[in-house]
């Protein structure tokens, strides 16, 4: 497999220690092959169309699964009547007590925003969701999704900005994801029984194809190769001695000043739902959000 991945090894010294980061910014096949209804993908040069119609979605997944990095998707999302319709872009592990990290852009109709929904499952059990609109037309130009995770926390960004945090409360007793290695996935598919304006619009199928675009694949993370043992790749994905990820640099454990106030700005302008101050879902405050700085 490393023969056809292009990789490029960048080392720095930081004070005095070697910093390690595996960059892989390569064309679609040599990071993801299709999961699901191949015939549903359209290749154009740099391209990569994923298709939705009356007869299916389709959806992808990286070849390896990694463990801590970042992973940036350059997504334009499907133009004019995309109601019911949603495009996901999420990094996932395996098995009942999975860890997920999700982006999911959910359509409108023509002229209506789209809503990007967030979620974090933490040992199989999600329901974290929060909802922004965009500062821009989604559908107009391709923008970066980046989802960064390291030991400290996971941050979702949109172009840089980033739009959630996570962070690493384990001692409050709250678990983090920070033990099983990820896939990356995105697709496409029919929602429309809650996707837009809580399924009371449905997906307008005299308006199929719905075609979400992809370029830049960017995956610079620790990979483990699919055969690895969980714990074989908690060592080898870890900082240590010589070696030293980017991604575990102590300006990484949290966000820079610049962020948090960029963070502060999505949440007063562009944040429409936060499961954390939904008291009629949630009477008793999830644990986590009790420490909430933001
Ligand atoms: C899907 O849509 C096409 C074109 O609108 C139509 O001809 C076909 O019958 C539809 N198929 C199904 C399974 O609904
Ligand atoms: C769709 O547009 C309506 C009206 O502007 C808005 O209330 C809703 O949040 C938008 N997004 C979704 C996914 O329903």
């Amino acid at each position: 497999m490393a023969v056809f991945l292009k990789m490029s090894v960048f080392l720095s010294y930081f004070v005095g220690l070697v910093m390690v980061g595996l960059v892989s910014s390569a064309k679609f096949d040599e990071l993801f092959q299709p999961s699901w209804a191949m015939d549903h993908f359209i290749y154009e040069g740099e391209l990569l169309k994923l298709k939705l119609d009356n007869y299916s979605g389709a959806g992808f997944a990286s070849k390896s699964k990694y463990m801590f990095g970042k992973i940036t998707i350059q997504i334009k999302l499907v133009e004019g009547d995309s109601a019911g319709t949603v495009t996901a872009f999420y990094m996932s592990s395996d098995g009942p007590n999975h860890n997920e990290f999700d982006f999911e852009f959910l359509g409108n109709t023509t002229g209506e925003p789209y809503l990007v929904q967030t979620n974090v499952y933490v040992n199989g059990v999600g329901n974290r969701e929060q909802r922004l609109n965009l500062w821009f037309d989604p559908t107009n130009d391709f923008h970066s999704y980046s989802i960064l995770w390291n030991q400290r926390q996971v941050v979702f960004l949109v172009d840089e900005t980033p739009v959630r945090v996570h962070t690493n409360m384990e001692n409050k007793g709250i678990p983090f994801p920070k033990d099983q290695a990820m896939g990356v996935y995105s697709s496409i598919w029919n929602a429309d029984d809650w996707a837009t304006q809580g399924g009371r619009v449905k997906t307008d199928w005299t308006h199929s194809p719905f075609i979400a675009t992809y370029k830049g694949f960017e995956i610079d993370a620790c990979e483990s190769p699919v055969s690895m043992a969980a714990a074989d790749t908690a060592k080898k994905c870890s900082s240590g001695g010589e070696r030293r990820y980017w991604w575990d640099e102590p300006t990484m454990s949290e966000l820079s000043l610049h962020q948090s106030h960029q963070l502060l700005w999505v949440r007063a302008n562009h944040m429409v739902y936060d499961y954390c101050t939904d008291a009629t879902r949630f009477p008793v405050k999830p644990v986590e959000c009790e420490h909430h700085r933001h």
